[in-house]
């Protein structure tokens, strides 16, 4: 039950132009994710497949570990959706608005023994880059989260097709650059969806990096940058996380930075 009192307190949270992860969708089901403003007020917790997220805004302290999966606490889901190596999974967001742009990436970590309820993925080079698409100046939307937008707010994300199977966490994240330009201005917009690869091949993950930690706030490449200067051609732009694994399945929609 939400009584109007508690809609009241929840709705100037709700900010336009920012936005969740709402949905995951593979293989033609459609998993939910936790459901910003509403599954905070279900007892007992509803079952979703990633992790919960406070609101609809970007990290406040990226450099905090909060920046892992996001500002719900870094709960365990109760739900793990299972796929194959090699399988497409649609993150499907509430919305995206165009003026938040930048860089789209996934990462994957694999849990600990195998076991996501007591893994948190917040300390050790755990995380590796499956995945991004940035600035691509001879491209149409140049960004990649206005083509995120412009695809119904989807982005698909391949899991490597020789990967071995066991337990993963999936995280899938918008960086909003439009006050990049203020130190710890960069917004990231994270969620991590708990997977089980049921089958695939031989490929153990190689080290990758820690998140928090590997976002560093002077990085002015990818993070203390100013939109207008990347976009007028004045400075290039390289996302922060570095490369893509070399294991990893091309972007099935666009390719190129
Ligand atoms: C993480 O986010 C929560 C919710 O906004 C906040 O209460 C907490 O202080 C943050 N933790 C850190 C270490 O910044
Ligand atoms: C990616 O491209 C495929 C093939 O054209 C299409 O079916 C799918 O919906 C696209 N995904 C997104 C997220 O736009």
């Amino acid at each position: 039950m939400v009584n109007f009192g508690i809609v009241c307190l929840l709705l100037p949270s709700l900010v336009a132009g920012h936005g969740y992860l709402k949905n995951i969708q593979v293989n033609g089901q459609l998993y939910p994710a936790w459901q910003v403003g509403s599954d905070d007020y279900i007892t007992p917790a509803p079952v979703r497949y990633a992790r919960r997220i406070l609101d609809n805004g970007p990290v406040i302290d990226f450099t905090t570990k909060n920046l892992t999966c996001n500002q719900g606490g870094n709960i365990p889901s109760q739900g793990t959706i299972s796929v194959k190596a090699g399988d497409k999974v649609t993150m499907i967001w509430d919305q995206w608005n165009s003026a938040h742009s930048g860089p789209v990436l996934d990462y994957i970590a694999r849990c600990t023994n195998d076991d996501c309820s007591s893994f948190k993925g917040d300390t050790g080079n755990v995380w590796v880059k499956i995945g991004q698409l940035s600035y691509n100046p001879s491209a149409n939307p140049k960004w990649a989260s206005d083509f995120l937008r412009e695809r119904g707010a989807k982005w698909d994300v391949v899991i490597p097709q020789n990967l071995a199977p066991g337990s993963y966490l999936l995280r899938h994240e918008i960086l909003g650059l439009h006050v990049a330009g203020q130190r710890m201005g960069a917004q990231f917009y994270p969620s991590c969806t708990q997977i089980k690869v049921t089958s695939g091949g031989t490929t153990q993950l190689p080290s990758g990096i820690s998140l928090p930690g590997a976002y560093n706030p002077d990085d002015k490449q990818g993070i203390l940058v100013e939109l207008w200067r990347i976009e007028q051609g004045q400075i290039g732009y390289t996302a922060p996380g570095g490369a893509v694994w070399s294991g990893a399945a091309p972007n099935p929609n666009r390719s190129g930075p």
